[in-house]
């Protein structure tokens, strides 16, 4: 897996450091609020697990997943496979938590949901911010990193459901994205336009 990665931007000590510092502004903000954290699936997953246990407050988990179909037939339609009900959601203080703020498209999605719920307030966080690549109007209330138009793998996301469990975040090597996601040369768009993402 490590012989995949053409260089990391970011090493699991620069990422511990800024998850900490994550989880002291966020503190700051919601003091002693009883929070929701939405966590969007699967790539917040690690990301979650850190963040979490730096934030004193009591706290719920409650967990969404989207997936967005980017072929002819669904131009980019995101579907959730599945998201909290009204009732855990009502009268709320929520924070989404998403590994990567790309186009956007997810978390405004999330965000109109939690309010069509009846929230009480909704906060936004992710791991990584890439301005470059926004489609909709959406910015996150607290960001780790920025980044350039760039796919990066581990920390939690993925290329093809792998990579995952790598501790640090990298870029691929070129032939690993050219191989496609099955690794035999499978055209496709770019990494980032899989069929599916979650
Ligand atoms: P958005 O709706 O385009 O903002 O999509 C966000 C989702 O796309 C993220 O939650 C990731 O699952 C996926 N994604 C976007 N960029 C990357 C990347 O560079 N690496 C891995 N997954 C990515
Ligand atoms: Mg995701």
């Amino acid at each position: 897996m490590h012989q995949d990665i053409e260089r990391t931007l970011f090493s699991e000590a620069e990422i511990a450091h800024a998850v900490s510092g994550l989880g002291d502004r966020i503190d700051a903000h919601f003091g002693a609020t009883q929070l929701c954290v939405l966590a969007v699936l699967k790539g917040s997953c690690v990301f979650l697990a850190d963040l979490i246990r730096r934030l004193p407050q009591s706290l719920e988990l409650q967990f969404a997943q989207a997936s967005s179909y980017r072929d002819g037939t669904h131009s980019g339609e995101l579907e959730f496979s599945f998201f909290p009900s009204e009732a855990d959601l009502v009268g709320r203080d929520i924070l989404i938590v998403d590994d990567i703020l790309d186009t956007g498209r997810t978390m405004a999605r999330i965000v109109a949901r939690c309010e069509d719920a009846g929230a009480s307030s909704v906060r936004t966080c992710v791991l990584l911010d890439k301005p470059a690549r926004r489609q909709v109007e959406m910015d996150a209330d607290w960001k780790a990193f920025k980044i350039e138009d760039l796919f990066v793998v581990g920390y939690g996301l993925d290329f093809a459901g792998r990579y995952r469990n790598l501790p640090y975040i990298g870029c691929l090597r070129a032939e690993i994205v050219a191989a496609g996601p099955d690794g035999h040369g499978t055209p496709h768009a770019s990494p980032g336009e899989e069929t599916a993402h979650a």
